[in-house]
């Protein structure tokens, strides 16, 4: 499972993006407003910083709006993928995008019935939210496993990027369940790398090593 970065912040995006492991990143509205910086700014920064789909998200109701949108936001740059919510004019959209060869993620999924729609539509990434259905006592990771199966068994190849990633647990969780992607927060990533046997056993590394008096390094 590929890691993106679910982030507006310029700054996160290019720390993170150091580490080698981000192969993408999403925005969202609410991540834009923020980050206090116009959208498309924002955009061609983040696209310079990660080579893989950076998602933009459409703002209007109607699919001609949406349209409209994608095409400006699409001539950012080459890596820019269209995010349209799971309505019936964002999935409409997401087939002309589509047909057009542009990549669409398609967003705002709580139902498998929603996930085979936009598969139907021709989305690249469909994102079930985790922590959001968890938050009205839904399972989060019981979708994305049920989308995995009924995407294998129809042959679809639209990709299951776990979105509302909330902590370490549902990273493996959605792993687990045949998440091809998870996107997450700076503050998921920072915990995945946290246990306290790694600490407790680097202090005693050090503490030893140091009783050698020994450098590897000449000096
Ligand atoms: C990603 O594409 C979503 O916009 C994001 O993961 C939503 O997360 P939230 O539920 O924490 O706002």
């Amino acid at each position: 499972m590929e890691f993106f970065i679910d982030s507006a912040n310029v700054f996160e995006v290019e720390q993170w993006a150091s580490t080698g492991m981000i192969m993408g990143v999403t925005t969202n509205p609410t991540l834009i407003a923020q980050s206090g910086r116009a959208i498309k700014d924002v955009l061609a920064q983040i696209c310079s910083l990660v080579e893989g789909p950076i998602s933009a998200e459409v703002t209007l109701p109607d699919v001609s709006g949406m349209l409209a949108e994608a095409e400006v936001l699409s001539a950012i740059a080459d890596n820019i993928i269209i995010k349209v919510p799971l309505t019936k004019d964002g999935l409409k959209a997401c087939d002309r995008l589509t047909k057009q060869g542009i990549g669409v993620n398609v967003t705002l999924c709580f139902s498998a019935a929603q996930a085979l729609l936009a598969a139907n539509s021709g989305a690249t990434f469909i994102s079930p939210f985790m922590g959001r259905l968890d938050d009205i006592g839904e399972s989060g990771v019981g979708l994305i496993a049920d989308i995995r199966e009924i995407y294998e068994k129809g042959g679809y190849e639209t990709a299951i990027l776990a979105a509302s990633v909330r902590n370490a647990d549902h990273v493996v969780a959605a792993a687990k369940a045949g998440a091809h992607v998870a996107t997450l927060p700076p503050k998921v990533l920072e915990g995945l790398y946290a246990h306290p046997l790694t600490t407790k056993g680097l202090e005693l590394f050090e503490k030893d090593w140091q009783a050698t008096g020994q450098t590897i390094l000449d000096k």
